[in-house]
């Protein structure tokens, strides 16, 4: 298990994200560096489900490393429609993995979060949850949907919530409510503006992946 925020911390990690904050970039190049960046951050949410120790035996002698111990029973959960992208990061690392979907948008004025759709397994209540959305802002629609799954039966200890950028408010808000949710990001910004924008921040992650 990791501890409550989990940060990535690499060259190649800094680098993808520099590219990414840099307004000047355009969307293609925005997407390309996103999707790399994101296959690292889908490898470590991966990584951190239940392992467990085995021994195998490479072509020069053996080696103890981890197998997955949970492989049936993982769900990919997209928040829309920005989650998709790192869900499909999720699913090219392991194409294998169950996904669901959560449609929670935020009013543009007020930015409180509302759940549209829900498409879910039918028996996620058993398993663990890769939660992903790039953004944790203020934690509204983090809330709603870690809400949504425990509504279903899941354990809030099963759910690993991946996000590219965080800020303080947003991981205080979701481990006031939920602290035995495991929380992995790239890095924790500074801080809210009035518009409900980390800052520095990358500006609106969907807008800039999707191109609008
Ligand atoms: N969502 C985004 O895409 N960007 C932010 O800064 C906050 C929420």
């Amino acid at each position: 298990m990791v501890t409550a925020v989990h940060t990535l911390e690499s060259r190649a990690i800094t680098h993808l994200m520099t590219v990414m904050r840099d307004a000047s970039t355009p969307h293609e190049a925005f997407a390309a560096h996103a999707r790399r960046l994101m296959r690292l951050l889908a490898e470590e949410g991966i990584a951190c489900l239940p392992h467990t120790r085995i021994e195998v035996t490479t072509p020069c002698g053996t080696f103890v490393g981890e197998k997955l111990l949970v492989a049936s029973a993982v769900c990919a959960v997209s928040i829309m429609r920005a989650g998709d992208s790192l869900v499909e990061e999720v699913r090219a690392a392991w194409p294998g993995v169950r996904v669901g979907k959560l449609l929670i948008q935020r009013d543009e004025q007020t930015a409180i979060p509302r759940l549209f759709y829900e498409k879910l397994p039918a028996d996620i209540a058993r398993m663990h949850v890769l939660l992903c959305d790039p953004m944790l802002a203020t934690g509204g629609s983090a809330m709603m949907a870690i809400d949504a799954l425990l509504k279903r039966g899941v354990r809030a200890a099963f759910i690993i919530f991946l996000n590219v950028l965080s800020c303080p408010e947003g991981i205080a808000r979701v481990h006031a409510a939920h602290p035995a949710v495991q929380i992995i990001t790239c890095a924790t910004d500074e801080r809210l503006n009035e518009r409900k924008f980390i800052v520095p921040g990358l500006g609106d992650f969907g807008d800039r992946f999707y191109g609008g």
